[in-house]
């Protein structure tokens, strides 16, 4: 299938690994001008090194605290001088901590507000007004099937991700007539750094071992196992495309059919 998004330039938060890294690789090999950002400089080398020598093409990367305005300012400012502009943002970020609810003070709300929502509320406010001259454009954010299914001790996570939600379907309807399109990503269990640690973190609760809580939660998935990072990207480069022009306001599970509503 013709993506047609190979001279488009691409702003990826969040993704020096993971689920954020999976996304850049698949627009690279699809011909996109990428940029990556992250916090950890180290992370960000490493991840671009890597990119250059698995696609031979060079990524933009920049360091940035999501949490932190300046920081996306920054990087926005950074690679629309490079680019000429940012085409396509894929909101990600890093998952807020687990816990359940009398286990956070008020600090601990902000936090995940500013790093789940407020970021993604920054970013595609300094995006869009270039979309919106060009008539064209892709946003998509990166949430998580907690929107759609509470997950246990994620409470941080189910909160504050239903707000983003809310947020892309509004904007989907103010940025319609501008050819730009906005929609939401929702993984489920997904192999990365991230799941790793919440297994270790549930292990330790449960005296098992990781691959123990890992193995059951696979057990609760209809395709029977996680998922790998790619697949979620393969996704959203989907949504990105020139294929996908008529889909908008949407919140698409990547989920194996973890999601047990219609
Ligand atoms: N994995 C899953 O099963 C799953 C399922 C549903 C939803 N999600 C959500 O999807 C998102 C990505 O998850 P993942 O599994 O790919 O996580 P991951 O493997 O832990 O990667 C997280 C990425 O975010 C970056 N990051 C963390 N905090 C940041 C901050 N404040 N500012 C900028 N960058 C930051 C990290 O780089 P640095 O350390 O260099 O900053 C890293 O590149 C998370 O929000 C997660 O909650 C994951």
């Amino acid at each position: 299938m013709y993506l047609g998004i190979s001279r488009k330039s691409v702003l990826v938060t969040a993704a020096s690994k993971g689920i954020g890294r999976a996304i850049a690789e698949e627009f690279v090999s699809e011909g996109a001008k990428v940029a990556i950002c992250s916090r950890n400089k180290e992370h960000l080398l490493k991840t671009s090194d890597e990119i250059k020598n698995k696609f031979g093409v060079e990524v933009l990367w920049c360091v940035c605290d999501l949490s932190k305005r300046k920081d996306i300012e920054n990087t926005i400012n950074a690679v629309n001088n490079e680019f000429n502009g940012i085409d396509i943002l894929v909101n990600n970020c890093g998952g807020p901590p687990r816990g359940n609810f009398l286990d956070f003070e008020e600090e601990d709300w902000q936090s995940a507000i500013d790093q789940v929502f407020l970021s993604a509320v920054t970013a595609t406010k300094l995006v869009v007004p270039n979309m919106m001259e060009k008539e064209w454009g892709r946003i998509i954010n990166i949430t998580s099937i907690s929107v759609k299914q509470p997950v246990d001790s994620l409470i941080l996570s189910n909160a504050v991700r239903t707000g983003l939600t809310g947020l892309a379907k509004s904007l989907s309807n103010e940025l319609g007539k501008y050819n730009i399109t906005v929609n939401n990503v929702a993984p489920g269990y997904t192999l990365t750094n991230r799941l790793y640690e919440l297994a270790v973190s549930r292990a330790k609760e449960m005296n098992t071992s990781h691959e123990e809580v890992l193995s059951e939660i696979a057990k609760g998935i209809p395709m029977n196992r996680l998922a790998a990072p790619e697949e979620i990207a393969a996704t959203v480069v989907f949504l990105a495309s020139m294929k996908a022009s008529y889909i908008t306001g949407c919140t698409i599970p990547v989920d194996g059919g973890y999601i047990k509503g219609l």
